[in-house]
């Protein structure tokens, strides 16, 4: 049972995740997309969506650290395991309210506004049931294992079967030593990773970056001697 949970899931989730995303891009392309609502409503959404996408942005960054970064780096750069677990517990609550505060909005926007409501997919609210599931257990692990329990040193196990599932030396037994509401995430995590490659969540990887370092578009009238207005006598303004 334990390898199944921790060997033959993680594997199926991230076949599910690559294969799928590939099956999507090879067979439905003009469907990559966020499916955006913004021209229906604005005014909750000018809140919800910057909150929920710089908070993730922040829990991402924060998992790579807890994750994918070895305790001895850190350890080795003269953070002790009280400082790490510090600096985890303030930024991974700043960036988690974040997050929730901005989901909570987003899913009030979608059910309140009838417009949004319509064209809201059965996939939509598996996603959202799922992303919220993984994020509510995230807060837990976070404000009431890490601080205000006594807190786990989940970089001896947790971090450590992540990584091992990428060497494709998975460490079952790692994880059984973690606490239940830690594998419950970490469970959750992979049906979400599952499920992504169906969902409006594939625009994370199409978003736009390139955008804030475009050059301007430049707008010019096409021949300003053919447009309507009477050609001026003598020399015109350039760029008029
Ligand atoms: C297998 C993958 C994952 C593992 C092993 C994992 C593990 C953890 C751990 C150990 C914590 C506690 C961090 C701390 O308080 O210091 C945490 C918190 C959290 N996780 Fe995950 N996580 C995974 C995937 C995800 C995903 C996919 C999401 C969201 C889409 C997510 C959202 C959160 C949130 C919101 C928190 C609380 C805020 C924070 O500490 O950053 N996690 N996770």
């Amino acid at each position: 049972m334990t390898s199944f949970v921790w060997v033959v899931l993680p594997y199926a989730a991230l076949t599910c995740f690559i294969v799928g995303l590939f099956w999507r891009y090879r067979y439905d392309k003009f469907g990559w997309t966020s499916r955006s609502s913004q021209m229906y409503e604005n005014r909750l959404l000018a809140w919800g969506s910057p909150l929920f996408h710089f908070g993730i942005l922040g829990v991402l960054l924060g998992h790579i650290v807890g994750l994918v970064v070895p305790e001895t780096w850190t350890t080795r750069l003269g953070l002790s395991e009280e400082g790490y677990h510090l600096m985890a517990v303030t930024t991974g609550s700043v960036f988690g309210l974040m997050t929730v505060v901005g989901l909570l909005l987003l899913i009030y926007r979608r059910r309140s506004t009838p417009s949004v409501f319509r064209v809201t997919t059965r996939m939509d609210k598996a996603m959202y049931v799922m992303l919220g599931a993984v994020i509510a257990m995230g807060m837990y692990n976070s404000l009431v294992v890490q601080l205000l329990g006594g807190g786990h040193d989940y970089r001896a196990d947790v971090a450590v079967w992540f990584r091992s599932v990428f060497w494709f030396q998975p460490d079952a037994a790692l994880m059984q030593s973690a606490p239940l509401s830690f594998q419950i995430h970490a469970l959750l995590a992979m049906g979400l990773f599952a499920l992504w490659p169906f969902t409006r969540l594939v625009h994370v990887f199409s978003a736009p970056v390139g955008y804030l370092a475009r050059p301007y578009i430049v707008y010019r009238s096409r021949d300003a001697h053919g447009s309507a207005r009477a050609p001026r006598r003598g020399w015109e303004k350039i760029g008029s």
